[in-house]
């Protein structure tokens, strides 16, 4: 079969936010517990607890940003649980990850702020911290704040010093709350804005108080816009906006930088699954784009453009063996991985409203990128699609369009794209990334890009030789890796080459 990408460098969208690459890492299975924080245990290299084998894989991804520590764990967390010597801090369930469910174990809090922080240092990567707003109060936020970020000498401060960190922390992003309208708090759009304007009303007071705007505050929205409209409406108190209103802070749209939604898809199991429903994954995932839409429509009504930027910061696939009393463990396949670069181009295609985006989650759990045992970490194909993506960071995306079969989907409202694809350009370079998303067939690629002046520096493809259905293990990881693919470059801006059943490509031109 063909098809052709045309690349349109007359078109560009906007920057592709670094952010856009970012992770999720949650208190929950063995994400944080096994996968990132061993503590004492020695059958793995460590730093301060910290296992090495699963940061050194990680720090291959230049990963910008973490969100911690949930998801529906930060909406029963305490802090202050998890600061000072470890043998004094107290052991908790979590009421979302713990329970009543048998083999789930307690959260010893061994991992807290420090670690958190610690491994953000390890990783070279920006923190983002998600308060409780359901069971908390805007003043334990602002002490976490406060621990975080205070450079004076108050109690807070120095209890961070005692702790072992002498300089602020710096934490940037600053999620107020997360799923409020089910795990964290049940509450309706309305109460949520009550509460999102008292929360943020604090953290904006302490941004002032540190004469910098250091801080970026995140609200957790809903996948519907009624939702989010009543969210929105409601956000002033009922009163009018400008000058005077709230106590002289303007629109309280000044109280908020993103607005976030997440999206999670399956379609059959994680091994086991139909042709039909291996498509079918991909109507499913391609939701992500009407999310990332609907919401930058709803917000267009309330503020001018770019001042609200949409982060998606749970995203991924959440196949039915994922439960909660396994730690929400699945397999993960190649299928998986495609859909992940069909996302990724989706994002790219709304860089002009995407702030943000964290795949669930970093390890082991759900779509992770690094599995680990006892003793051994490794890459999951998915890893792979973020690493081969990776030349689209900090590039301006273009439009780009692809003529290519459309497949019917029984039940769903779009048809899938055979070939799903994104560009962007940058310092010279331009970057294609394409996939061929059936599973029985090679694609005859034509990328157009438009201009003479570009020609091919590399190409390299995934998953050539691996079965939709081939999931990572310790012994198989490193039969996903990248390898390189015969393209003919016409010398005109045309570039030709066979995308192999279920692959993706990356396509580096320079000037
Ligand atoms: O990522 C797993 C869970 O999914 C998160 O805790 C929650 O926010 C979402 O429902």
């Amino acid at each position: 079969m063909q098809s052709e990408v045309r690349v349109s460098s007359q078109e560009p969208i906007d920057h592709i936010s670094e952010n856009i690459y970012g992770h999720f890492a949650e208190h929950l299975g063995r994400c944080i517990y096994g996968g990132l924080w061993v503590g004492d245990d020695d059958r793995v290299e460590t730093e301060d607890g910290i296992r090495m084998d699963t940061v050194s894989l990680l720090r291959g991804l230049n990963m910008p940003v973490l969100r911690w520590p949930g998801g529906c764990f930060a909406d029963d967390y305490h802090w202050e649980d998890g600061v000072g010597p470890r043998e004094d801090r107290p052991r908790r369930r979590n009421l979302w990850w713990t329970q009543g469910r048998e083999n789930v174990p307690e959260e010893s809090n061994e991992f807290g702020t420090d670690e958190f922080l610690r491994l953000c240092q390890l990783l070279d990567t920006d923190p983002y911290i998600a308060v409780n707003v359901g069971s908390s109060t805007p003043q334990e936020a602002l002490d976490w704040i406060e621990y975080c970020n205070y450079g004076g000498d108050t109690e807070l401060a120095d209890r961070r010093r005692e702790n072992g960190q002498e300089e602020p922390y710096g934490v940037k992003y600053w999620g107020i709350g997360n799923e409020n309208w089910g795990c964290g708090g049940r509450f309706a759009p309305d109460e949520y804005a009550d509460e999102y304007r008292r929360f943020a009303n604090y953290f904006n007071g302490f941004d002032k108080l540190m004469n910098e705007d250091s801080t970026e505050f995140i609200a957790c929205g809903h996948l519907t816009d009624d939702w989010n409209k009543v969210f929105f409406d409601s956000l002033n108190g009922g009163m009018e906006f400008g000058p005077g209103s709230f106590l002289g802070m303007g629109s309280p749209f000044n109280l908020m930088d993103h607005f976030s939604v997440h999206r999670y898809y399956q379609a059959g199991g994680d091994t086991d699954f139909t042709d039909e429903q291996y498509y079918k994954i991909f109507a499913r995932a391609q939701k992500v784009g009407g999310d990332i839409d609907r919401a930058a429509e709803t917000i267009s009504e309330y503020v001018p453009e770019g001042e609200i930027g949409i982060i998606v910061d749970e995203w991924g696939v959440w196949h039915p063996e994922a439960r909660s009393d396994n730690g929400l463990e699945q397999e993960n396949t190649v299928r998986d991985a495609l859909t992940t670069a069909g996302v990724l181009d989706l994002i790219h295609a709304r860089a002009d409203v995407v702030s943000m985006a964290n795949i669930a989650q970093l390890v082991n759990v759900l779509q992770c990128l690094v599995q680990t045992d006892e003793e051994a970490a490794w890459r999951t194909p998915t890893y792979h699609v973020f690493d081969l993506y990776e030349n689209h960071v900090g590039q301006t995306a273009l439009e780009t369009s692809v003529d290519t079969e459309q497949r019917e989907i029984e039940g769903e409202d779009h048809d899938v794209p055979m070939v799903s694809a994104s560009a962007s350009e940058g310092d010279g370079e331009l970057f294609v990334t394409a996939s061929n998303r059936r599973h029985d067939e090679a694609e005859l690629l034509t990328v157009d890009v438009g201009s003479s002046a570009y020609s091919v520096s590399s190409a390299t493809v995934l998953f050539e030789d691996n079965d939709i259905r081939e999931y990572s293990t310790k012994e198989n990881a490193e039969s996903f890796e990248a390898s390189d693919l015969a393209v003919t470059d016409d010398g005109d801006g045309t570039i030709t080459f066979e995308a192999p059943p279920a692959s993706v490509v990356g396509l580096t031109l320079t000037e």
